[in-house]
């Protein structure tokens, strides 16, 4: 293949080789019929496949072909699982495959800053750990099927406030723990076969023109070997953009820049190599897709349909359930309330929109129940008021055992190309939960949403099932969910704040500033929280279930590691129940502790196994950990640094809460520099015991007290209070040559750090 390439970059003329690096279409790549280039195309997703259908007779770029929506981003990411991710990529693989799609323009990968972006459910989380390794399994899910994926939108596109032009400022460690690190995951595990570049700038460069993130750190670092293509109309300078590694400009610019670009390489602004680059790139994409393209593949919507809802049952996360109103008896006699029980919101607005064949929703999944009554309450659309249906829904809720009231947000609420102005749910709703909560004592609230949303009425109700939006088998899933025919297993991807003001980006989310300063720095969702010791509503990892589980001794193999070494952590989880059920292990860890010199979060996701417990089950889990578990991003030397020192690893039930603790000693392979100076301080080498017994002298000839000297020195002491800790603190190896009054050398200093360094 790579000669063929070659041979074919040779025969192409330049005028071919710059209109290849675009589109032909809204969807397909070139043709160049003369020497048999064939065009393949992409098709939107990513929670199912929106192919444009030509067939229907238009050329609406927006009809697509029937097809399955599986659960949406923020919903397989709250599954924690990875495996079921990787069969919605398999299924979803198939579908492209069966239609003819080369590759699939997702999955979207962008860490969820603000609850406000319009596209948050397209994302996958506030965790970049959590983001890359869904990411990751979703891309190879679709991968194995001989399809591509295209990991979007690389990089910090996390609104849509004005989304082609707005800045993102953000800080270089900011930018590699968190921004860059879910797309560092994503393609060093599963190595997409496209990156789609962003409408944003990073740190004042457009993405389509940003050579250090699309070359220097995409390929050069990570390895990235595929083609990076634009988002649609992402392109603002194609030279600049050639020459920074951006290969493919989507859609067609109706060779807008074309000439643009012939005339640079003619004059030598822009090397033709780097253009031939791009060319190269893209003709072992088409060739990929031409490859593994299987003529005979075929796709059952029915059976996909199924899949849809079998996966749904494992997204859905129970955030209450007191007095155990939940699972409902069939025999309880339960009143239904809202217009979404009938019109489910299943998945989000702009193009990721997926024109389903069926959806089920929760009123068709429990016909089978006559102990069912339904009121509508509110429309699922916006939030007008309607006198009668409101009341009559209260009041047909006091004559019944239990009330679930399916709440969410309209399809307008939330989707691509805006953002939210606040967290709530429509007033409506708000009020209609409160009321029905004042004549009912058992309310269920069901949650259909893309983002989080404030919950007024959270100590008014005895449950809540935060559905998300689960794809068309939302309603069959959330019914078997609220009958206990399943058990509850997601946990949240994403803290729920108390307010919108509590969330760390609140000062600077806006849709009037285009220069987006991300302030919070890595203190994006709970590290912020937790690190302020916030009250949230629900935090992060949340989730119950209707297993009880336990756990056993933690243990790990070592308790003391090099860098470049591993741990290995273990811990017994128990179901204490009868009724089988998923637990999520979570692993975090706590840096530094006690005495970390750099500013870190509480505690970071590190690690994650969904596992399931027949009833009184006991599993062993294990998680094995590397250097990337302890180091952050150093900007002093450019790279990754385990600071040497203790670290916690902690197994939770989720950001918030510790179940066990080990504490292991990790020590760099390789310190970034000498660990002691000249600027070294008292306190530092004190807690550190070879260090301070080496230490010691050298500070006590500094205090200790001539009784020949003039009483000055005693004064000069006593004001500084006389506990000489204190005075000592923050003192550092040169002060005291400096202040010793010829007591202590140079000499002596620099013998010292020699023997502390040692
Ligand atoms: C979106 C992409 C999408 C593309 C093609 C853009 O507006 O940002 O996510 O894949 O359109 O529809």
């Amino acid at each position: 293949m790579d000669t063929k390439i070659k041979t074919l970059i040779k025969k192409l003329t330049l005028e071919e080789k710059v209109s290849l690096c675009s589109g032909s279409d809204f969807w397909h790549t070139k043709e160049i019929e003369r020497l048999g280039i064939p065009s393949v195309m992409v098709s939107d997703g990513p929670s199912g496949l929106r192919k444009q259908d030509y067939e229907a007779g238009t050329n609406n770029v927006n009809t697509s072909i029937k097809a399955v929506c599986f659960p949406t981003g923020v919903s397989l990411a709250a599954s924690f699982d990875e495996d079921l991710v990787r069969r919605v990529g398999e299924a979803i693989g198939d579908e492209c495959q069966a239609e003819n799609v080369a590759a699939i323009l997702g999955p979207g990968n962008n860490i969820k800053r603000s609850p406000l972006c319009g596209r948050n459910f397209e994302y996958y989380s506030e965790d970049p750990l959590l983001s890359g390794k869904i990411a990751a399994a979703f891309i190879s899910g679709v991968q194995s099927k001989g399809v591509g994926t295209s990991l979007k939108h690389f990089c910090a596109n996390n609104q849509e406030f004005r989304r082609n032009s707005y800045d993102s400022r953000i800080d270089e460690r900011a930018l590699r723990e968190i921004y860059l690190k879910t797309f560092e995951i994503a393609v060093r595990e599963s190595h997409p076969w496209t990156v789609m570049c962003a409408y944003n700038l990073v740190n004042g460069v457009q993405m389509s023109e940003n050579k250090r993130l699309l070359t220097d750190i995409l390929r050069n670092e990570w390895g990235f070997t595929g083609l990076v293509m634009s988002d649609w109309g992402a392109v603002r300078d194609r030279v600049k953009g050639i020459a920074a590694g951006l290969d493919l400009e989507m859609p067609y610019s109706y060779d807008a820049y074309d000439s643009l670009v012939i005339e640079a390489v003619k004059d030598g602004r822009l090397d033709e190599s780097d253009l031939d680059r791009c060319v190269k790139r893209i003709l072992e994409f088409v060739y990929k897709a031409v490859e593994n393209h299987n003529d005979e593949a075929v796709w059952n919507k029915e059976e996909h349909h199924l899949i849809a809802r079998d996966i749904a049952n494992e997204c859905i996360v129970l955030l209450k359930n007191e007095e155990k109103v939940l699972p409902l008896r069939n025999d309880d006699h339960v009143l239904i309330i809202g217009g979404f029980a009938r019109t489910p919101r299943f998945q989000g607005g702009g193009s990721s929109h997926i024109n389903c064949g069926s959806v089920d929703s929760i009123l068709y999944a429990l016909q089978w129940n006559s102990k069912i009554i339904f009121e509508e309450g509110f429309s699922a659309k916006d939030d007008s008021y309607d006198e009668a249906r409101f009341s009559h829904a209260v009041k047909a809720a006091k004559d019944v055992d239990k009330v679930v009231i399916v709440a969410g947000l309209p399809d307008l609420y939330e989707c691509e190309g805006y953002d939210r102005d606040h967290m709530d749910l429509p007033k409506v709703q708000n009020n209609l939960i409160e009321a029905v909560s004042e004549v009912n004592s058992h309310v269920v609230v069901v949650l259909e949403n893309g983002s989080p949303v404030t919950m007024p009425w959270v100590d008014r109700v005895e449950a809540i099932l935060e559905t998300y939006l689960c794809g068309e088998g939302v309603g069959v899933a959330t019914a078997r969910a609220l009958y206990g025919k399943s058990n509850p297993s997601g946990r949240l991807p994403e803290t729920f704040p108390q307010r919108l003001e509590d969330n760390p980006s609140y000062i600077d989310f806006s849709g009037d500033i285009t220069r987006i300063e991300y302030r919070e720095g890595i203190f994006t969702g709970y590290r912020y929280y937790s690190k302020r010791k916030m009250p949230v509503l629900f935090p992060f990892g949340y989730g119950l279930s209707y297993s009880t589980f336990s756990y056993g001794l933690m243990s790990t193999d070592t308790e003391k590691m090099k860098d470049d070494e591993t741990v290995e952590v273990s811990i017994d989880v128990i179901n204490d129940s009868m009724i089988p059920g998923k637990e999520v292990v979570q692993l975090y860890v706590e840096a530094g502790i006690p005495n970390t010199k750099v500013r870190r979060p509480v505690r970071e996701l590190r690690a994650f196994k969904k596992v399931f417990l027949d009833a009184h089950e006991r599993r062993s889990i294990s998680f094995i950990l590397d250097k990337s578990a302890f180091a952050y991003y150093d900007t002093d030397i450019s790279d990754w640094y385990v600071e040497p020192g203790d670290y916690k690893i902690e197994i939770c039930k989720n950001a918030d809460e510790v179940i066990a603790y080990k504490t292991v000693n990790v020590m760099p392979k390789k310190p970034k520099k000498p660990l002691y100076d000249e600027n070294s301080v008292y306190k530092d080498i004190m807690e550190n015991p070879n260090a301070a017994k080496i230490a010691k002298p050298y500070f006590d000839k500094y205090l200790f007290k001539d009784p020949d000297e003039d009483s000055t020195d005693e004064v000069a002491t006593e004001a500084f209070g006389s506990d000489p800790e204190i005075f000592l603190r923050d003192t550092t190896l040169r002060n005291v040559v400096n202040m010793s009054f010829g007591k202590v050398t140079y000499e002596d200093m620099k013998e010292l750090i020699d023997r502390l360094n040692r």
